[in-house]
């Protein structure tokens, strides 16, 4: 039976302004948002009597029986969202980071108080994924989700790849047109990307990794020489969240800029769009395409889970229940193109094979097969070195 919903909105910035907009042109809403709680008294688009300032005035008040998480920051996101289950309230959020690095906590509240915590606009934005890998894909059938899952970092590549632009130029477009924040480590660095690749690797494979032992690197060293050999080989780069199933009951992901070949469904992703491909033995591949990101395309996928949550939807993370739970695996080898400088750089990579070498002027590039357990013992280091990693493809399900 349908519930009435009362709602407490945490936020109200682009996604809870664009929530509120689109609650509005929803025809059979039977919601009330009775309270918004913000940090910062300022001039806003509705009266002062809407908002509080108090978190505990909505956690608090016994007539709001669902909170809607729209902050932008994880740490107090955390705080908001554990009191709002404990106390009885079901919980909207789309802060995938707060998501990502407490989802065993997020889980057992939700069952000790029996209670559900939707999250479809943390991955993806518009793109309903997470319900789709949840209530259709069973994971016998799947090998692989690979997602191009980060809008501001899609948007400079395009910029590179289709209008010439150094990246520079499309990073400073991108903040210009508030596709990236003024510093934009947490989307060229790929943790955007991680943090949504952790939430589908958990409704993909019901597998919960920590973000912190996952392989993440992004975009930020990309050089003209790098794109000029891409260009040169009719190839574009992007920056690819992937898990994959692995033979003997093992998984692996990491998040890393790829090669990508035009007969590849995200080779098309352009600009601030998102774009998942999921691989089933059965099925092949399917492809979900739409925007990642902004106002009403993310209000629009909070939304959805405001409905969900009236028709008593909760999320059964059945696939954590299988009797066989799947390894992660840091053996699984990938075909890197590697560029770099100076030739000390090279006693870091513990390639186990070589494919193709080039050594030039100014710089040089080796591409061969490496553990990717390899790559994580350096993962920190990796962003201060004068290099460029990508994944050629080769060797991979997607
Ligand atoms: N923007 C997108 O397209 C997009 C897409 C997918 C997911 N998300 C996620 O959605 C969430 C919100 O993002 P956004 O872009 O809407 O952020 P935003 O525009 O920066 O707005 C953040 C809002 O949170 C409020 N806030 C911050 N700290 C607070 C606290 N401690 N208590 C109460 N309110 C607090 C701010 O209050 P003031 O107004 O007083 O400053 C502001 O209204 C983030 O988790 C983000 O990752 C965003």
């Amino acid at each position: 039976m349908k519930q009435k919903l009362n709602i407490g909105l945490f936020g109200f910035g682009v996604v809870g302004q664009g929530l509120y907009e689109v609650l509005k042109t929803s025809p059979a809403f039977d919601t009330e948002i009775s309270k918004i709680c913000v940090k910062n008294k300022k001039e806003r688009s509705l009266p002062e009597e809407f908002f509080c300032y108090q978190p505990d005035d909505i956690l608090n008040d016994p007539n709001i029986n669902t909170v809607v998480e729209l902050i932008d920051n994880a740490e107090e996101a955390y705080k908001i969202v554990k009191k709002a289950l404990q106390n009885g309230k079901h919980v909207v959020s789309a802060n995938k980071k707060m998501l990502a690095e407490n989802l065993p906590e997020m889980i057992q509240l939700q069952k000790e108080n029996k209670v559900s915590l939707l999250y479809e606009a943390s991955a993806c934005g518009s793109i309903p994924v997470i319900r789709n890998l949840e209530e259709y894909y069973d994971n016998d059938l799947l090998l692989s989700v690979t997602g191009i899952l980060n809008g501001s970092s899609n948007y400079i590549l395009s910029k590179i790849f289709d209008h010439n632009q150094s990246y520079d130029a499309a990073l400073k477009d991108a903040q210009d047109l508030g596709f990236a924040e003024s510093d934009p480590t947490f989307d060229v660095e790929g943790f955007d990307s991680l943090f949504k690749l952790i939430i589908l690797t958990l409704h993909s494979f019901g597998s919960i990794i920590d973000p912190n032992d996952v392989l993440t690197y992004g975009i930020s060293n990309i050089s003209d020489f790098d794109i000029q050999y891409a260009r040169e080989k009719r190839y574009k780069i992007k920056l690819v969240g992937q898990v994959e199933r692995l033979e003997g009951n093992k998984i692996t992901l990491f998040v890393l800029p790829r090669f990508v070949r035009k007969d590849k469904y995200i080779y098309s992703v352009e600009d601030e769009f998102n774009g998942v491909v999921i691989k089933g033995k059965a099925y092949d591949k399917q492809f979900m395409f739409g925007k990642g990101a902004g106002a009403h395309p993310t209000g629009s996928a909070v939304l959805s889970d405001i409905t969900a949550l009236a028709h008593n939807y909760a999320y059964e993370y059945k696939k954590m229940k299988y009797a066989d739970n799947f390894e992660y695996s840091k053996e699984h080898k990938v075909e890197l193109y590697l560029r770099y400088k100076d030739e000390t750089v090279l006693e870091k990579f513990s390639f186990e094979s070589i494919t193709e070498e080039y050594k030039g002027p100014e710089y040089n590039y080796k591409i061969g097969y490496i553990r990717l357990a390899d790559l994580l013992r350096i993962k920190d280091e990796l962003r201060d070195l004068d290099i460029f990693m990508s994944i050629t493809g080769a060797s991979l399900n997607y």
